[in-house]
């Protein structure tokens, strides 16, 4: 990476500093973005903006940029490698206040960071066989709809998924699988896609809704409703999305194989669609 973007200004990353005093270091007072970007093309920019603008508003904080803002800025990130895929990084926090105080300064200057790096292509072996994953209760806050940098709790659970040789730790709370701690979660049954609803207790993402869209399009049944434990358990199929990560098709659950114990056929058509989206839009760039 040869420069990043904070605070208004393009510089190289040696050179990007913050105050120790930011509330985003002390506090993890601060709200992020994750946005895939495939040949220079941002997937759906507009929509991650406004789950940014959503973030900020549930910690009261104001937008520091307008969507139009924004564009400009991730372009020039994008140029560096322009026929790369990469994820665009941003993050907002409450800025720096003159002492260590949990109240809001009074006027606060948020700092704004954003920056671009290479994604990783998908290892053949995660279609082939699908991943692992363990599942976990779920100890994060009652309010997983902001996408905070406090992500504490985040990262306890994912590193216990990698401790147990695990892609993801799915989240279980009152007796309901709600999403994995970095991704959101589907399962197939008898042919229906379900997820649970929206709400505070798991993020909104992006790839969810994508993979929305193209399982109506692909004439596959929806539903977005509640999933016990059990039912994640004895599912056909169970996948994971997260922007980074695309779909990924879970095979083995707790140890326990899911399904026939490799990528199902629902995930082979919603995979290839999610591929042709990309395709398209590395297209559009071309
Ligand atoms: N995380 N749920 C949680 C808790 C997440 O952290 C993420 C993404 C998702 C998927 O959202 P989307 O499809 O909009 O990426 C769901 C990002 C990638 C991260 O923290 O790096």
């Amino acid at each position: 990476m040869k420069e990043l973007y904070l605070n208004g200004a393009f510089v190289a990353p040696e050179q990007a500093m913050i105050s120790v005093m930011d509330r985003g270091f002390l506090f993890g007072d601060g709200v992020y973005e994750v946005i895939p970007a495939y040949a220079g093309r941002p997937l759906r920019e507009l929509e991650h903006l406004e789950r940014l603008q959503n973030s900020l508003q549930g910690i009261g904080l104001a937008p520091p940029l307008s969507p139009s803002d924004w564009s400009p800025i991730f372009l020039r990130l994008l140029s560096e490698t322009p026929t790369a895929d990469q994820a665009l990084y941003l993050q907002v926090t409450r800025g720096v206040a003159p002492s260590r105080d949990h109240r809001f300064p009074n006027a606060p200057v948020p700092t704004v960071l954003a920056m671009a790096k290479p994604m990783k292509q998908r290892d053949p072996a995660v279609a082939e066989r699908g991943v692992e994953a363990v599942t976990r209760d779920d100890i994060r806050w009652l309010r997983c709809d902001i996408k905070a940098t406090a992500l504490l709790a985040a990262v306890l659970l994912r590193q216990s998924a990698e401790e147990a040789g695990a892609e993801e730790a799915i989240l279980v709370r009152n007796g309901l699988a709600l999403e994995g701690s970095t991704s959101n979660l589907f399962i197939v049954r008898q042919g229906r896609l379900i997820t649970p609803p929206k709400g505070p207790l798991l993020l909104a993402g992006i790839t969810r809704d994508l993979v929305l869209e193209l399982a109506a399009v692909a004439k596959i049944p929806c539903e977005e409703r509640d999933i016990t434990a059990e039912e994640l358990r004895t599912a056909d199929e169970v996948w994971i999305s997260s922007s980074t990560r695309e779909v990924i098709p879970v095979t083995r659950l707790d140890g326990v194989p899911i399904g026939s114990g490799r990528p199902g056929p629902e995930w082979q058509r919603i995979d290839r669609c999610y591929q042709d989206f990309k395709a398209d839009l590395r297209r559009v760039a071309a």
